[in-house]
């Protein structure tokens, strides 16, 4: 018998890409102009998925890749505020009568924004865009520094239910070796101040194979944030390595990581953590009253703010990306000097023809604990997805997935390899167009 070659994913990094959509930003292009108006008329609006986004934050951390810039001034953040207002009547007019079954305000850091510009933001959301504040799951991003009492208490009185903030480390060393502002002594006040205003739902995001960290101190951290009782944690493993270097070939990292992500995991399954994904643990965690982390039909989803995307089930548009300094800098300008009329439109995204819905459908189920559905694969689709996509095969082969009844989920081995899973699964036209936005 011949010998097979091993397969490459089982022979490569663990850690390609964060797979948190599909397609990934850098496979947006310009495309022929599209009022939104006819890109929303088609589809469903009673239950979409509204997200603001606030691209400014205190500090750049030597670790993040998100669209934010700290060069910001008071009367340059309001102007980004009014803008979002214009851009929000606009694009309330072209969606007609729409309902939002949740809202998310996210960054950058939104807390950032002053009291009034915060109130503005909320104002948004609830009058123009008509969101039942109220009534819906509502999610906003905070930093330890930003998140004072005040803030704080305007998102409650304003019907917030989570806060999620970013920790990363308790060690002070840790944090400050990614050129992160703030002690540990300052993030365990924000987390009192939070859990003192009842704010149901709290989520910590936790980074591990950060500069200096071990399995010990990583543990620490868990163990100081598990202290809060959080509903959920995330555990991210860094990707940008911080200016200073970590003073390890890529092989080593990547087994820090990978003892990093096994030791907390096993932390949080014996706190009576749920994993959700790779990233995600929830505690108190039932199917039937948590309802899916992702659920497919997030694909309505309308984003306002410069950084934000939008999604129907076959377009996904949003503005220009970057992640340097000046680049961010001239598309926030670029984005605040637009003519209202301007927000009429979309130009540059990505559109899912069929097989892209398919490959989307099956990643994001995929990556989850709610696992692919075959069943609902079929009736969406009305095709198989085995015979759609022999590498789901090769998972079971590998023993990175098994099937169960209807669902086909992830195995423990498969989990830990999610970000290698994840692109592996990416159309060729995918891969290549990050591939070229890479090289840029
Ligand atoms: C929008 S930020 C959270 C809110 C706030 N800006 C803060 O940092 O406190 C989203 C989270 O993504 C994670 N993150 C960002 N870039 C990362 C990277 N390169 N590697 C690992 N995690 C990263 C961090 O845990 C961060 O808290
Ligand atoms: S991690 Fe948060 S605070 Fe730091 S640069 Fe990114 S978005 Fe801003």
């Amino acid at each position: 018998m011949p010998t097979l070659s091993p397969p490459p994913l089982l022979n490569q990094s663990p850690y390609q890409t964060y797979v948190y959509s599909y397609p990934h930003k850098t496979a947006y292009l310009p495309f022929p102009v599209r009022s939104l108006a006819d890109i929303w008329s088609p589809e469903k609006r009673d239950a979409l998925f509204l997200y603001i986004h606030v691209p400014f934050c205190e500090m750049r951390c030597g670790f993040c890749n998100l669209f934010t810039t700290v060069n910001h001034h008071d009367e340059f953040v309001n102007q980004y505020v009014n803008t979002v207002q214009r851009q929000a009547e606009r694009v309330k007019t072209a969606l007609g009568a729409v309902q939002f079954a949740r809202f998310a305000l996210g960054g950058g850091t939104p807390t950032q924004l002053s009291i009034a510009a915060l109130e503005t933001i909320l104002n948004v959301a609830e009058d123009t865009m008509g969101a039942n504040l109220k009534n819906i799951p509502i999610s906003v991003e905070v930093s330890p520094e930003t998140a004072t009492a005040e803030k704080l208490r305007l998102l409650r009185d304003r019907h917030v239910d989570r806060i999620s903030i970013g920790v990363q480390s308790f060690v002070d060393q840790e944090v400050l070796a990614t050129q992160r502002r703030q002690t540990s002594t300052q993030v365990q006040a924000a987390l009192t101040r939070i859990r003192d205003l009842g704010f149901p739902t709290l989520n910590l995001d936790l980074i591990y194979g950060l500069p200096g960290q071990t399995v010990d101190t990583w543990l620490h951290s868990i163990r100081t944030a598990l202290q809060f009782q959080p509903e959920e944690i995330y555990l991210y493993p860094l990707y940008v390595r911080p200016l200073t270097g970590l003073g390890l070939t890529d092989r080593e990292w990547d087994d820090v990581r990978l003892q990093c992500y096994r030791a907390g995991r096993a932390l949080l399954h014996a706190e009576g953590y749920t994993q959700i994904s790779m990233r995600m643990f929830r505690a108190n965690y039932t199917a039937t009253t948590s309802g899916p982390v992702y659920c497919c039909q997030a694909d309505g989803m309308v984003g306002l703010g410069c950084g934000a995307r939008s999604y129907t089930r076959s377009l996904h548009y949003s503005n220009e990306y970057a992640v340097n300094a000046k680049e961010v800098r001239h598309i926030l300008e670029h984005y605040v000097t637009r003519e209202d009329a301007d927000f009429d439109i979309a130009s540059y995204g990505f559109e899912l023809h069929r097989e892209e819905q398919q490959r989307r459908f099956l990643l994001l189920s995929l990556l989850s604990n709610e696992g692919l559905s075959l069943t609902s694969y079929r009736d969406r689709f009305h095709t198989e997805p085995l015979a759609d996509f022999p590498p789901l095969q090769q998972l079971l082969d590998w023993h990175l997935a098994s099937q169960r009844a209807d669902l086909l989920l992830l195995t423990e081995a498969g989990i830990e390899r999610s970000d290698a899973i994840g692109p592996w699964l990416f159309s060729h036209q995918v891969h290549s167009l990050m591939t070229q936005y890479a090289l840029k």
